[in-house]
């Protein structure tokens, strides 16, 4: 029983908030009569001597002890005497660690959206040097269309936005007060929640005491959101791994990020990436957990609950690192412009920019004006050049319609140019981008 029911392994780790949720209890107790005010003056001493110890020597891990809860309290009558016992009056565990919980998690949250604005941050200055460089843009992870460096590094801006709009939801709904409605009913005890709420910054008290002690949606929230960051940071490390490729060659990792091989020399490996995509499979998998843990819990509070620690523990752990080193890798790569701006330009990705010119200049129907540049993109292939490098006589054998103005809409910069649409690829629609983000940026910290 013993080892199967201790938590102050893990949970040793919400010593702050236990505390400072504590010293707010204790202090409502006081100001309502409760508990007299010299007692709750001892017992804030107690508290904050403890808190200097834990500080300096760690919080120690006694199993007989069970949690942290017990833990902090055992040592408080210890240091004060039998009047440690009046810190548990009009309060249960239950409600206790539902919000101490919720400190540690909103403050999770805190650190998540300050670490993925500084991600925002280093991949907006990168977009910024290259809003005009061009690289091929992929479907299928075939060359589709010329796009800008500076576009593509944007796309990341916009999905790590939302990562933080989820976390600012997910931060707003979690930011109710537990404590006070001890075991599952409620104190019979004339406590002040609001003042407890307001000491701790909680928007307001819980509404229902059996839904306060048993609901672990806060963290759940948090896991949804902390997954879908994960899968972000995911598809940008995949991106990179492959770009980093010899065969690719489209970026240079940073040393301070990457390894060597203990057997190949001329190897360099880009491990922090491949962490990064697979961290993404551990967050996901705290997440599954924490949901499977829930299912199907009876109202009110259950051992089970327990559980629900480790894997927040865990996600916050690997996230932190993961956006750290995302972060480190956009600032410090080397992006090779060259070899993307040729990579573009092989693959026949200005093909659409033919059948666009041939609508709009010759008032081609956009189906036929798709089958005539197939005829080219094929005879291209044959002669084993780009569609810029074929003769106008040749084009004109496969639709006279074609003139020589055709060539100034096939070149990859006349293509990135013309697609200038709201939220497009023409470098100058990415620098409006770049300003509303770098204004977002400025005012959401
Ligand atoms: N260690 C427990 C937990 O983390 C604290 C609450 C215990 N409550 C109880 N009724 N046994 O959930």
């Amino acid at each position: 029983m013993r080892e199967i029911n201790a938590s102050i392994p893990f949970d040793k780790a919400l010593w702050r908030q236990d505390i400072l949720a504590s010293e707010a209890h204790v202090a409502m107790l006081a100001a309502q009569g409760i508990v007299s005010q010299e007692d709750a003056n001892a017992i804030a001493n107690g508290l904050a001597r403890i808190a200097t110890e834990y500080e300096t020597q760690g919080v120690p891990e006694d199993w007989d002890l069970e949690d942290i809860h017990m833990t902090t309290e055992s040592r408080l009558s210890e240091l004060i005497g039998p009047v440690a016992g009046r810190l548990h009056t009009a309060r249960s565990r239950n409600d206790q660690v539902a919000t101490d919980f919720r400190l540690w998690v909103r403050s999770a949250i805190d650190q998540m959206d300050e670490g993925l604005a500084d991600l925002q941050r280093a991949l907006v200055a990168r977009a910024e040097e290259h809003a005009s460089a061009i690289m091929p843009g992929f479907t299928h992870l075939q060359t589709a269309q010329p796009v800008t460096l500076g576009h593509h590094l944007m796309a990341y801006y916009e999905m790590f936005a939302r990562d933080r709009s989820r976390l600012e939801d997910a931060r707003a709904r979690l930011n109710e007060c537990p404590l006070g409605s001890a075991a599952l009913a409620g104190t019979g005890f004339a406590i002040d929640r609001d003042r407890t709420a307001q000491a701790l910054d909680f928007t307001r008290p819980c509404a229902n005491s059996l839904d306060a002690v048993s609901d672990r949606d806060f963290a759940l929230d948090y896991l949804h959101a902390a997954s879908l960051a994960a899968i972000h940071l995911s598809r940008l490390a995949e991106e990179l791994i492959l770009w980093a490729s010899q065969p690719y060659g489209f970026v240079r990792m940073p040393d301070a990020l990457s390894t060597g091989s203990s057997i190949m020399p001329q190897k360099k490996n880009p491990d922090a990436a491949e962490l990064v995509r697979g961290h993404a499979g551990r967050v996901i998998g705290c997440a599954t957990a924490l949901m499977i843990t829930m299912k199907g819990l009876p109202l009110a509070y259950s051992k089970d609950m327990q559980d629900d620690k480790p894997p927040v523990f865990e996600a916050a752990g690997l996230m932190e690192l993961s956006v750290a080193a995302m972060t480190g890798m956009i600032a410090e790569a080397t992006f090779h412009t060259d070899r993307l701006r040729e990579a573009a330009e092989l693959g026949y990705a200005t093909a659409t920019d033919l059948a666009d010119w041939l609508v709009r200049e010759a008032d081609i129907p956009f189906r036929e004006a798709h089958h005539i540049t197939g005829a080219v993109v094929k005879l291209a292939e044959e002669r084993g050049a780009s569609l810029d490098a074929l003769p106008l006589a040749d084009l004109q054998d496969i639709d006279a319609r074609i003139d020589e103005r055709v060539f100034a809409a096939l070149s990859v910069d006349a293509s990135v140019a013309a697609r200038a649409s709201y939220g497009g690829t023409a470098p100058e629609q990415v620098r409006i981008q770049i300003g509303r983000a770098k204004r977002a940026l400025a005012t959401r910290e």
